[in-house]
C-alpha cells in the first residue's frame, strides 16, 4: 500500500552477512516507493557492503559508529529512533539477534534499537545450524515475545555451502512481508478468492491459443489481499509469477480447469475478484499428434468456453463480485454492459494496447465503473497500488 511506506522515515539496519548485498536492493525498492530511508550498518556488515553504495542510493549519510565525526553525531541515533515509522534489519545475524534480545547496545544498531519505539522487523539469515541453534531460537522466541516481527529465513543451498533453513528472502518478498507488517487488517477473517493470469486452450499437443496476460493485475490482487488480512485463493493460468506469501496458490491450464477450479472452491468466499483473461474460445477438436503443414489453408473449429464470471453473478448470493474488462475501444460501453449482464458489483476497465499499461506491464490505468451507474478514473499507477485501491472499494460496498 503505497501510503504505508511513501514519504515515511524508514530505518534499515544492516549487519554482517553474506546477504548484506540483498539489502541495497531492498534500500532500491523503498526508495522508488517514496520512503525516506536511513542506514546503520554495524563494523561486520562494512565487510561485505560499502556504505558509499548504501549513501548514494538513500542519498543520505550512513551511520556506522557511534563516535563519527561532526556535530551532531553523538544523538544521531536517537534522533533517528524517535523519528522512525518503521526499522528492518536486513540482514539479522545471530549477533545482532542476541543483542537485541538481551538488551546489549555496544554499537551504533544496537544502541539506536534500545532507542526505537515504531514497529520493527527482522529478517533472520545465517547458516542453517546456527539459525537452529537452541541460542538463537530462543534469542528470536524473545524477540517475538517483545512485539518485533520476525521473518522465516527461506530453505535452500546457502552461500556456506549447507542446505536448509537460513537463506535470505529475496528484497521483493521482504518489501512484501514489510507491508503486510505495516498493513492495516481490514481484511481479516475474510475469505477471497482471486483469478489471474491467460488461459491456454490446445490446438495440438504442441499449440494453443492463448492472450498476452502475464498474471501481473490478480496477482497484485492476492498479494495486497493477503497483506490486508484475507485468506486468499488464487486460480491462475500460466504465468511466469511465484507464489504469493500464504496464499492457496491453484495453477490450472484451460478455461475449463480454470472453471473447475472456481466452482470447487467458491463456496464461503467473501469477494472475487476475476481478474482472469479467460479464452472465451477453445479448439473443437484436438489432434493427438502434432498437425503438419499440408495444405495451404486450414479451419479450425472453435467452441465457445463458459463465462465463469457470468455464471458466478447468477449464483450471487451475498458475495462481492468484481470483473475485469480489457477493452480496445468504447470502454464505457463495453464495461458497463458487462457490470449489468454479469450481475457485478464493480468492473474495472482498462484500455489495452498502450505499452506503459495494461496486458504484462508492472502499472495499469483502470476506471472503476460501481453498480450504482458511477464511476471513478484513476490515473496510471504500479499495479499493486491499483490493486489496494481496488480492495479500498471493494470494502466500501454496501
Ligand atoms: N470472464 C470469465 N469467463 C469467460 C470470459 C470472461 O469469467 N469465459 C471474465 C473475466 O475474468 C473478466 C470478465 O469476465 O473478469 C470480462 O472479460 P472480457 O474478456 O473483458 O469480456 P467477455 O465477457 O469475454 O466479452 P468480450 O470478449 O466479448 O469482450
Amino acid at each position: 500500500m503505497k501510503k504505508l511506506i511513501d514519504n515515511k522515515s524508514i530505518v534499515l539496519g544492516v549487519s554482517g552477512g553474506i546477504a548484506a548485498y540483498k539489502s541495497v536492493e531492498l534500500l532500491r525498492l523503498l526508495i522508488k516507493r517514496g520512503a525516506n530511508v536511513r542506514v546503520i550498518m554495524t563494523q561486520n556488515a562494512q565487510e561485505f557492503v560499502g556504505p558509499i553504495t548504501f549513501e548514494a542510493l538513500s542519498g543520505q549519510p550512513v551511520c556506522t559508529s557511534l563516535f563519527e565525526k561532526g556535530g551532531d553525531v553523538s544523538v544521531r541515533h536517537i534522533e533517528w529512533a524517535n523519528e522512525a515509522d518503521a526499522v528492518v534489519i536486513v540482514p539479522a545475524t545471530a549477533n545482532i539477534i542476541g543483542k537485541l534480545a538481551n538488551g546489549v547496545a555496544d554499537d551504533a544498531l544496537s544502541t539506536f534499537m534500545l532507542a526505537v519505539t515504531c514497529p520493527v522487523m527482522l529478517c533472520p539469515s545465517m547458516n542453517t545450524h546456527m539459525f537452529e541453534n537452541k541460542a538463537v531460537q530462543r534469542n528470536l522466541e524473545r524477540l517475538k515475545a517483545d512485539g518485533h516481527f520476525v521473518i522465516d529465513p527461506e530453505s535452500g543451498e546457502l552461500a556456506c555451502g549447507a542446505t536448509g533453513p537460513g537463506r535470505l528472502p529475496d528484497p521483493e518478498d521482504i518489501l512484501d512481508r514489510l507491508l503486510y507488517y505495516l498493513s492495516p487488517k481490514d481484511l481479516k477473517d475474510k475469505r477471497v478468492l482471486v483469478t489471474a493470469g491467460p488461459t491456454r486452450e490446445p490446438i495440438d499437443p504442441v499449440r494453443f491459443i492463448s492472450n498476452p496476460s502475464s498474471g501481473k493485475m490478480g496477482f497484485a490482487v492476492a498479494r495486497a489481499a493477503e497483506q490486508r488480512g484475507g485468506k486468499v485463493i488464487l486460480i491462475t493460468g500460466p504465468t511466469n509469477l511465484p507464489d504469493p506469501n500464504n496464499v492457496t496458490v491453484i495453477r490450472v491450464g484451460t478455461a475449463r480447469e480454470m472453471a473447475h477450479a472456481v466452482f470447487e472452491n467458491v463456496e464461503g468466499s467473501d469477494i472475487i475478484i476475476k481478474s482472469a483473461a479467460v479464452s472465451d474460445y477453445r479448439s473443437k477438436d484436438q489432434a493427438e499428434q502434432k498437425i503438419k503443414k499440408e495444405k495451404d489453408e486450414m479451419v479450425l473449429f472453435l467452441e465457445k468456453n463458459q463465462d465463469i464470471l457470468e455464471e458466478l453473478g447468477r449464483r450471487k448470493k451475498d458475495q462481492i463480485l468484481v470483473g475485469f474488462a480489457a477493452e480496445t475501444e468504447n470502454l464505457e460501453q463495453h464495461a458497463e454492459r458487462k457490470l449489468s449482464e454479469k450481475n457485478l458489483d464493480i468492473i474495472a476497465g482498462n484500455l489495452v494496447g498502450q505499452p506503459s499499461s495494461g496486458f504484462g506491464a508492472d502499472n495499469n490505468k483502470v476506471t472503476l465503473f460501481y453498480k450504482d451507474g458511477t464511476k471513478e478514473s484513476l490515473p496510471e499507477m504500479e499495479k499493486d497500488d491499483v490493486a489496494h485501491i481496488l480492495l479500498d472499494r471493494i470494502l466500501g460496498v454496501r
